[in-house]
């Protein structure tokens, strides 16, 4: 069995879903969790597009060990410095160079003619061989170009020293049949191409990215890039969790091996669900919560004589392990500090663990018994509230009876200020969402609000996620934990407003033409 290389890019890709932007703590839990699950290479950003993103390029290259990090930089001399330099300090780095090469974006997008294209991919490989021997080359839109100029460029870059060839279907235009022998055509025609590993890099417009990622895999790619929950631009890239569980369970047509813990499939879901905010389906293959639920008669009963009858995996095999209680009531800091350390998550200094020490403290009064669920979403709000914060929430009060109009008190710190504002709503949360923008008028449109509870049982904390647009079209996520709903969703409203307002998210990728 071959090898199949996990090529993640959750951190550069899947950011680029709007509203999904990471701070940099975050994207280096995300990477630890990442490299705890033996991905092979993290994608870890785009370091030419903001300060904000070359550090956390750099905080991932010097903090993560058993996976090589990827920098992504166009074709382009200040790209590839800029990625060298983000990667300096990388146990492993790989510089991933770009330039489209379909007759609609080398016509519209870039004014170039083709044979200058050419030319510019082979002088970005060749600058990225200065700085690594780890070089990935990707003719964007690869799903829409010609494949005899394909040919032409590939042979070009392997021979100026590209080791891996990254075919894209950027705008997810490309069918299963159709993508396969794409690949099966680039690896017989091109004369140099067992000089180089063949990736490719689906994007999900049509539903299809799982399945053209299959497709090329049997024609004989041998790494896939995909990202934790399918996140991603658009309708996203295909989802890691799909592609590693497909190439198991089905091993009589994928004559391929990954070295991916599964175990860890469910945890990281979660995390990349809790920090962006985009919450996940409940019927999503591998990671929704019904993913191994059975509901009809017949299936249950079939289940619980031979669970193959319905299930093709096992539910513990991707991480949907009990709920183990982890700490409670009488646990001291050492236990919690040790246990956020088992999940990859360490403090930039003594204070903010005692902020989030005495955050688990006040959770392990009203609820008794702490899951690791539970962990992720405290330490998530401790990150955004160290943050300077233009709001922070005092106090509530809510009144809500059969009968009566719901009526909600809320006290904020607005700018250093407090403020207090009440309102009456359709129920509880609305009345808190009225009050909270009375003080603060932000001019944001509510797009989305969703409850979904952490762990089981009725004292679980409830995660409330928010997304706001602005009058611009500028998008923001945010979430919420407590075992009061209505208190999570003052949280997710004001993490969702703090991050509006704040200028460095506003350097996000997605929005710095660079
Ligand atoms: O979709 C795409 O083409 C990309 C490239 C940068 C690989 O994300
Ligand atoms: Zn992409």
């Amino acid at each position: 069995m071959d090898k199949l290389i996990i090529f993640d890019t959750t951190l550069r890709d899947g950011e680029q879903s709007p509203g999904a932007s990471m701070t940099k703590e975050e994207k280096l839990r995300i990477a630890k969790a990442l490299e705890k699950m033996q991905v092979d290479v993290i994608e870890a950003g785009f370091p030419v597009a903001s300060p904000g993103d070359f550090e956390a390029v750099q905080m991932v290259a010097r903090n993560v060990q058993n996976s090589t990090v990827c920098g992504l930089a166009r074709a382009i001399d200040k790209d590839i410095e800029s990625a060298g330099a983000a990667l300096k300090d990388a146990n492993s780095a790989r510089i991933h160079t770009f330039i489209a090469t379909s007759p609609i974006h080398m016509k519209y997008k870039l004014r170039m003619q083709a044979d200058q294209v050419l030319e510019q991919a082979v002088a970005a490989v060749k600058k990225a061989r200065s700085f690594t021997d780890n070089v990935e080359f990707s003719p964007e839109d690869a799903g829409r170009s010609d494949l005899d100029y394909l040919c032409r460029v590939i042979e070009a870059v392997i021979k100026a020293g590209a080791k891996t060839i990254n075919i894209p279907d950027t705008v997810g235009y490309n069918v299963p049949e159709q993508f396969g022998t794409l690949i099966h055509n680039l690896i017989t025609k091109i004369p140099n191409s067992d000089q180089a590993i063949f990736s490719v890099h689906c994007h999900n417009d049509l539903g299809l990215a799982v399945a053209n990622s299959l497709s090329a895999v049997v024609n004989g790619a041998r790494q896939v890039e995909c990202t934790i929950n399918g996140l991603g631009e658009r309708a996203g890239n295909a989802a890691l969790e799909e592609i590693v569980m497909a190439v198991r369970t089905r091993k009589d047509i994928f004559s391929v091996n990954s070295h991916i813990d599964t175990t860890q499939i469910v945890p990281c879901s979660r995390l990349v669900s809790s920090i962006t905010g985009f919450p996940v389906q409940p019927n999503k293959a591998i990671v929704g919560a019904n993913a191994f639920a059975h509901e009809s008669g017949i299936h249950q009963d079939g289940v619980l004589k031979s669970r193959e009858t319905y299930e093709i995996m096992r539910a513990q095999d991707v991480g949907w392990i009990d709920n183990s209680i982890v700490l409670g009531k009488h646990s001291g800091r050492n236990a919690f500090r040790t246990r956020l350390k088992d999940l990859g998550i360490e403090f930039t200094s003594e204070q903010k663990l005692n902020d989030a020490f005495a955050k688990f403290k006040l959770l392990a009064d009203k609820k008794h018994e702490i899951f690791d669920e539970d962990l992720q979403a405290l330490v998530t709000e401790t990150h955004l509230s160290a943050e300077q914060s233009k709001i922070d929430l005092i106090y509530i009060t809510v009144c809500s009876e059969t009968g009566e109009i719901p009526q909600a008190k809320v006290t904020l710190q607005v700018d250093g200020k407090e403020q207090q504002a009440t309102e009456q709503g359709s129920g509880p949360v609305d009345a808190v969402f009225k009050a909270i923008d009375k003080m603060v008028n932000s001019q944001t449109h509510l797009q989305l609000f969703s409850v979904n509870n952490i762990t089981n049982g009725t004292d679980a904390q409830g995660e409330v996620t928010v997304r706001l647009a602005g009058q611009d079209g500028y998008i923001v996520n945010a979430q919420g934990a407590d075992t009061d709903i209505v208190v999570a969703a003052a949280k997710a409203y004001i993490s969702a407003l703090n991050k509006f307002f704040d200028p460095k998210e506003r350097e996000h990728p997605q929005r710095v033409n660079v």
